[in-house]
């Protein structure tokens, strides 16, 4: 668990960020409707979270920062009785504070008051405010029909002296550099996702349905420990696993066929994200050890390349080459340059609160990054597609695989679904 001292903390490295006489202002976010009165399962937006501890919909948090004195408020949603007999309960002010550390705790109906109130005030001695603080993240939706890009406009058009500033990229910036307890919080999802990895190993075999298998998955973590998945899981086998995102699940597994798995569990929201590729009959064909092996020097090589100072560009770099290599000796493509055709995806992303979890790419990775290495190949012709991914974390002197006890050897995995 993160304590609410560390949500403090990385609200203060934030707050230090901010110019004087300005004011933040950031969304919870609400449930997007599906249809007729029915919404998608609410997710709370990430930056939000990730600064208040608050998980609720709707909630919204305040700054100001005048005279250099912060001063912050919770907006969270009135008690409504006849709402939680309904829906379930909502956040009492108690703990709404508790979770957060935020002391000022107002109900929603206040919000635009209170907004209006701090960014017109004038104190004697004090200066007004001049600067506004929203997360842009496109698409950042704040019901079903207004997203943070509305509010810029209506605050530009109610306050004309007061600039918007974006503050999407100061928040990734902290969430870029993992602290112990969000890398503890990503090994127990790791470790989540290997119990299901593992129930997958004992059931697979040629005759079933994908669906099966990702079923299997989502029950698995659901069953230990109320878990959610990191994204849907890819299920594919054979020839489907050449579609990197292949979305179906819906093909009965053929004896012989390599089935790739991509998938996670999540650990208060902290995502694992796994790939690993099984043959269906607990046995690898020659041709696909070669591939699979090849795939896996690359997953090696490219752990080996994660330290502070490398991009996640030069680690592609690597891996291309690599890949590159190996299919020229395998006779696979005639020259190096053809790589990407049975290579076209990046070697990986951060890791965190997010599956993709937002940072700045270019940017050379530092100490506390997390991303995935994640190389793969997926040669249609021959109705396979193979990936193996693990969840690397960038330490001051290397790295360290946080998944580095899923099972991955060849040997190991025909082991594992022999003794079944
Ligand atoms: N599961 C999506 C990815 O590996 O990036
Ligand atoms: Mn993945
Ligand atoms: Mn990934």
């Amino acid at each position: 668990m993160i304590e609410v001292q560390e949500f403090i903390t990385r609200r203060n490295k934030l707050y230090d960020k901010l110019k004087d006489n300005s004011v933040l202002i950031l969304f919870a976010g609400v449930s997007v409707k599906r249809s007729a009165d029915e919404t998608y399962p609410f997710t709370i937006n990430k930056n939000f979270y990730y600064l208040t501890g608050i998980e609720q919909e709707g909630s919204i948090l305040v700054v100001s920062k005048q005279d250099k004195a912060i001063n912050e408020s919770l907006f969270i949603s009135e008690y409504d009785e006849v709402k939680e007999k309904w829906t379930g309960k909502r956040l009492r002010v108690d703990e709404a504070k508790k979770k957060s550390g935020i002391n000022n705790i107002f109900y929603l109906n206040t919000f635009q008051s209170e907004i209006n109130t701090i960014i017109t005030r004038k104190k004697i001695g004090v200066e007004r405010i001049s600067t506004i603080y929203l997360d842009l993240e496109p698409q950042n939706m704040l019901d079903n029909f207004k997203t943070t890009k509305d509010y810029l406009e209506i605050f530009e058009l109610n306050y004309p002296w007061v600039t918007v500033l974006n503050i999407y990229n100061e928040i990734i910036r902290l969430r870029m550099v993992k602290s112990s307890a969000e890398v503890e919080e990503l090994k127990d999802a790791i470790s989540k996702t290997n119990i299901g990895l593992k129930q997958i190993l004992k059931n697979l075999k040629p005759g079933k349905y994908e669906y099966q298998l990702s079923s299997l998955f989502y029950y698995t973590i659901q069953d230990n420990d109320h878990s959610e998945l990191s994204f849907p899981t890819i299920c594919a086998s054979g020839v489907n696993a050449t579609c990197l995102h292949y979305p179906n699940a819906s093909s009965k597994i053929a004896d012989g066929d390599l089935v790739l798995f991509d998938l996670g569990s999540q650990n208060n929201y902290y995502c694992g994200d796994i790939s690993r590729t099984y043959p269906a009959n607990g046995k690898f064909s020659q041709r696909q050890k070669d591939i699979y092996n090849l795939v896996l020097a690359t997953n090696k090589l490219v752990a080996e390349s994660v330290r502070p100072g490398v991009t996640l560009k030069e680690l592609n770099d690597i891996a291309t080459k690599n890949l590159a290599e190996g299919l020229l000796k395998l006779g696979l493509i005639e020259n190096e340059s053809e790589v990407r055709k049975y290579y076209f995806h990046s070697i990986g992303h951060h890791l965190g609160l997010d599956t993709h979890d937002p940072s700045i790419r270019e940017e050379p990775l530092v100490s506390g990054n997390v991303i995935t290495d994640e190389p793969g190949l997926y040669i249609k012709e021959l109705g396979i597609g193979i990936r193996i991914e693990d969840d690397i974390l960038v330490t001051d002197d290397g790295s360290y695989v946080l998944s580095g006890k899923i099972i991955k050897e060849i040997d190991d995995i025909e082991k594992a679904m022999e003794s079944i």
